[in-house]
């Protein structure tokens, strides 16, 4: 059924109109004033309300076997979720362990996702090793639809890849005009200083911070960017959480490396003291990189509004109560991750656009827009234009509310963002024309979402 969403004020990355957006089967066909609705067509009055194009988050983990559990959520539960929360698009992270076939782990987590999905969706490619079938494994994977890798300097002997590893991904990245995502820590550090807190005593999670201090984050970055410029490599760093990495990571985009920072909205919006909190408290705050001192926020912030934060996401990753007790002997037993798929465009829009005089342009820019270009989607996704996919969400900037894991509908038994407040929500949210969530409800079809294919378009 056509769609006419009469009366919003349109907002893009970098434009800002008052019209009305008609929908014909999966896009847009015309934007204007006026516009006459066909017979049949469901009309939907903005007025009050901004239209953004669908968010789009660049870092989410959903099927993820890691640290002895998987993360909890199933691409059904976090996908009405990311829905509700006004994510029409997410990129995952698919990532096999160092002793996986990279081909069959690929097939594993697209068939995972396959129909079972609301949201559309695509794969950044981990490589967690680099031996003799890797080449053509990868060939294979971008041949399929998927334009970025993903690597990880930490996570030593699981995940995590060694320099030369590293060398060899983006040699080929390179060639194949593929971007590649970093989780930039030292893996050697990190080891070295867990042995030695834990030897002496310090097993809480109130631990973990120190065991990967902001110096570690910087080096995995200061490494990663001197390897994209010596390879000449595309690449874009992952949840960068602190000072120092931000600094190193800025000097390197300076000096002409093609390089993009991502931050993700934990690290906006909490602190170390979260997991300093007695017992599994402390647990549910535990991710990697850790949550920082609170004086991090503002330069966060700052960079994002300056552009040199290119993105945000989330780095979504579920794990209950029980699973974080997993680490009740030992911080580094404590399955890494937070999630946020549901909450990052309200705190983003609330803390940022609402109460923090963050451009709004700059923020559609974040959360959809430079994500869709960075990542092969634009202008399919990650804008209002006339040929574009319908993934619009009409934001309702009166609405005031409260996190609170009561109303998630992330497979959680609690929510990291608990009790702060929020200025604003999507009260419609369609993804390729089809409303999906209505007043802020999922209203719509859980098998709906899409695989999309990407080329690799990092040829420069
Ligand atoms: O703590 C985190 N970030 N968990 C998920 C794995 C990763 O490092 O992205
Ligand atoms: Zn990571
Ligand atoms: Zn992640």
């Amino acid at each position: 059924m056509p769609l006419l969403i009469q009366n919003g004020e349109i907002i893009t990355a970098d434009s800002r109109t008052r019209a009305d957006i008609l929908v014909e089967g999966e896009t847009i066909s015309r934007i204007g004033t006026k516009l006459e609705a066909p017979p049949g067509t469901e009309v939907i009055d903005a007025a009050g309300k901004y239209v953004f194009p669908g968010f789009i988050d660049p870092h989410v983990h959903i099927y993820l076997p890691f640290m002895a559990t998987y993360a909890k959520d199933t691409q059904e539960t976090a996908s009405i979720a990311a829905l509700v929360g006004g994510t029409t698009t997410w990129i995952e992270m698919c990532c096999p362990s160092r002793v996986d076939d990279a081909l069959e782990s690929y097939r594993l987590w697209k068939s995972k996702a396959e129909g079972n999905g609301a949201c559309d969706y695509s794969f950044h490619m981990s490589v967690t090793k680099f031996d003799d079938q890797t080449e053509g494994q990868l060939r294979e994977i971008v041949a399929d639809g998927i334009g970025s890798f993903k690597i990880f300097l930490a996570y030593k002997n699981f995940f995590g890849v060694d320099d030369g590893e590293m060398y060899r991904t983006l040699t080929l990245a390179r060639k194949l005009g593929v971007i590649v995502t970093a989780h930039c820590e030292n893996a050697e550090l990190v080891a070295r200083l867990q042995q030695e807190l834990i030897a002496q005593g310090k097993t809480g999670p109130e631990w973990h911070e120190p065991s990967r201090p902001e110096s570690v984050e910087a080096e995995g970055t200061h490494r990663f960017s001197t390897f994209l410029a010596a390879t000449g490599a595309a690449g874009y760093v992952v949840h960068l959480s602190c000072e120092p990495a931000l600094r190193t990571a800025t000097r390197a985009k300076e000096s002409g490396t093609k390089l993009w920072v991502e931050s993700v909205i934990p690290h906006f919006m909490l602190d170390k003291s979260y997991a300093e909190r007695p017992g599994v408290e402390g647990m549910k705050h535990v991710m990697s990189p850790p949550l920082r001192d609170k004086r991090n926020h503002k330069i966060l912030w700052d960079a994002l509004a300056a552009g040199l934060i290119d993105t945000v996401g989330t780095d979504h990753c579920p794990f209950d109560t029980s699973q974080k007790l997993l680490g009740r002997d030992t911080f580094t037993q404590i399955p890494n991750g937070i999630p946020g798929v549901e909450e990052r465009v309200n705190l983003l829009y609330t803390y940022g656009v609402s109460r923090g005089g963050l451009d709004i342009h700059r923020f559609v820019d974040a959360a959809s827009t430079k994500p869709a270009k960075l990542f092969g989607l634009f202008p399919r996704k990650g804008t209002i234009a006339v040929g574009s996919d319908a993934d619009l969400v009409v934001y309702d900037p009166a609405y005031r509310g409260v996190i609170s894991a009561r109303a998630q509908h992330v497979n959680n038994d609690y929510n990291g963002f608990e009790g702060m407040e929020i200025d604003g929500r999507p009260s419609v949210v369609t993804v390729r024309g089809k409303v999906q969530v209505r007043d802020g409800k999922f209203v719509g079809d859980r098998r709906h979402g899409q695989f999309l294919k990407r080329e690799p378009n990092h040829f420069q």
